[in-house]
């Protein structure tokens, strides 16, 4: 935290609001944007319970068809990812997300009235399109918004959503499996797409991008809008001299000077998903059944790992800024491999049909991963990779970011019951457990902390340069930020 006596000025330099907090606007902003991260979450967790209800309306519909309805979201996702950062260089940030939310709610609605099957494929694709673009613009325009000692906080408001679009997913499901309705299950995410486009509406374009657009007059207005007045002259400069020193093309990023950071972000992407956290999101239930619970009994263990999910994001919000990232990042990286670790041996040693307490353990290790995650490598990796980038590349470079995080998602997600025959449950989560203690030793050789720092100075640090005045965080090792 900035201590007292650097409080006042630091703070101001920071653009923070009189009271001390980020302010009304801001906070309005990260809300409304976040939506899209609700959207995310819902719309890729929604499907395990609409799929016991398609054969309903498709009665031939073969289990390869019904991998297709869950995985096309996922291509999708990449190739929304890669879309949309173009778009949010070439448009802005504001009418990327306006679009996005129309797409949003034509592949929903789509999804709920597909007459025929192959229009239920095509609509996931289309969501998948809105999904994956959402997942990078999201946390870049909430990051380039928010003030940086807020920034953790703020951008993992996506994270929040993403979790919770997950949770009221499995309540919907829960809710509506009484009458079968696989459509109004697709259909609802159509609810708050529409309050995303209305309410970005209200928003003004990220500063950042208007000053990398040589429009500084109106990223000086919006910029009042969300900033404590004393803060905005300060802060436009920074931008303005962070956009002059880092003028590199797209084409430059593949540069030696920012081969290091593209890199860095794409291993948070696969590390994100080899260390197994959608395994246990979207299979928990058929795992938690076949290793002897009950299928209501492993329902209800699904929607507590969903509401720890959750819960464990908002310590992880209240967290980000204070303790930082890097540390964050670290323990709960550990914390997974505990899980896992437990998971396995409980596999191993009870064999795969678990009965008594070593369920219970089991449950219980499972529970502790998911927390781990939740407060780690969860919200960290989609702060991170908004935070690292120059502002004329951090679009291009989320996107790779991005697809890397999906086409990982993907391969895991398709290969995990394949592996699972082939080596059991042990077999696959000591796996899991080895590749989740790499991207420890990963984590804690190449991860910076950027905690409390601007986004210029980020860069310049990633970049090997000196850090800026505005810098107030530690570098990694450094003990306490100031
Ligand atoms: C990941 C998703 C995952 C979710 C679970 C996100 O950060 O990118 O793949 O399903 O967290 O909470």
């Amino acid at each position: 935290m900035i201590d007292s006596t650097g409080a006042a000025g630091a703070g101001r330099a920071q653009g923070i609001s009189e009271s001390g907090g980020p302010g009304g606007a801001v906070i309005w902003l990260a809300a409304i944007t976040a939506l899209g991260g609700l959207l995310f979450g819902y719309d890729t967790g929604v499907v395990s319970g609409a799929l016991l209800f398609l054969h309903d309306s498709f009665p031939h519909i073969s289990s390869v068809q019904k991998e297709l309805v869950t995985s096309l979201l996922l291509v999708g996702a990449a190739i929304g990812a890669i879309g949309a950062g173009r778009v949010a260089d070439r448009i802005g940030r504001r009418p990327t997300i306006l679009i996005t939310a129309v797409v949003f709610v034509v592949g929903v609605l789509a999804a709920a009235f597909s007459p025929v099957f192959a229009v239920l494929l095509v609509a996931r694709v289309v969501i998948g399109l809105a999904v994956g673009s959402a997942s990078m613009v999201v946390p870049m325009y909430i990051g380039e918004a928010a003030p940086p000692r807020f920034r953790g906080a703020l951008v993992s408001f996506n994270q929040l959503a993403i979790t919770s679009g997950i949770l009221v997913s499995y309540l919907v499901d829960y809710g509506l499996a009484g009458s079968k309705d696989w459509r109004l299950m697709f259909g609802l995410a159509s609810i708050p797409a529409i309050l995303l486009f209305v309410g970005t509406l209200t928003q003004a374009e990220s500063p950042s991008w208007l000053v990398t657009h040589d429009r500084e007059d109106d990223a000086r207005r919006v910029l009042s809008r969300l900033r404590h007045a004393g803060a905005v002259d300060d802060e436009l400069a920074s931008m303005k001299e962070g956009a002059q020193r880092q003028s590199v093309s797209a084409r430059e990023m593949l540069s030696p000077r920012l081969r290091g950071a593209l890199t860095l972000g794409v291993l948070l992407a696969v590390f994100q998903q080899i260390t197994g956290i959608n395994t246990v999101i979207y299979y928990a239930p058929t795992l938690l059944n076949s290793a002897g619970l009950g299928s209501s009994a492993a329902l209800l263990a699904n929607v507590v790992n969903g509401v720890v999910n959750v819960g464990m994001t908002l310590v992880a919000i209240w967290l980000l800024d204070r303790v930082g990232r890097r540390t964050l990042l670290i323990t709960g990286t550990c914390g997974m491999a505990v899980g896992l670790l437990v998971i396995a041996l409980v596999f191993m040693v009870g064999g795969s049909n678990l009965t008594g307490s070593a369920a219970i353990v089991a449950i219980i290790a499972l529970f502790f991963y998911t927390g781990s995650f939740a407060i780690g490598l969860g919200p960290v990796f989609w702060l991170l990779i908004s935070e690292i980038y120059p502002a004329r590349v951090r679009a291009s470079a989320m996107s790779v970011a991005t697809f890397a995080n999906w086409a990982a998602n993907f391969v895991v997600t398709v290969s995990f019951l394949t592996l699972l025959n082939a080596i059991n449950g042990d077999g696959t989560f000591f796996l899991f457990t080895f590749l989740t203690l790499v991207a420890v030793v990963y984590f804690w050789r190449r991860v910076p902390e950027t905690k409390g720092l601007r986004l210029e100075d980020i860069s310049a640090q990633i970049e090997g340069r000196r850090l800026g005045p505005g810098a107030v965080a530690a570098q990694p090792g450094e003990g306490k930020a100031s």
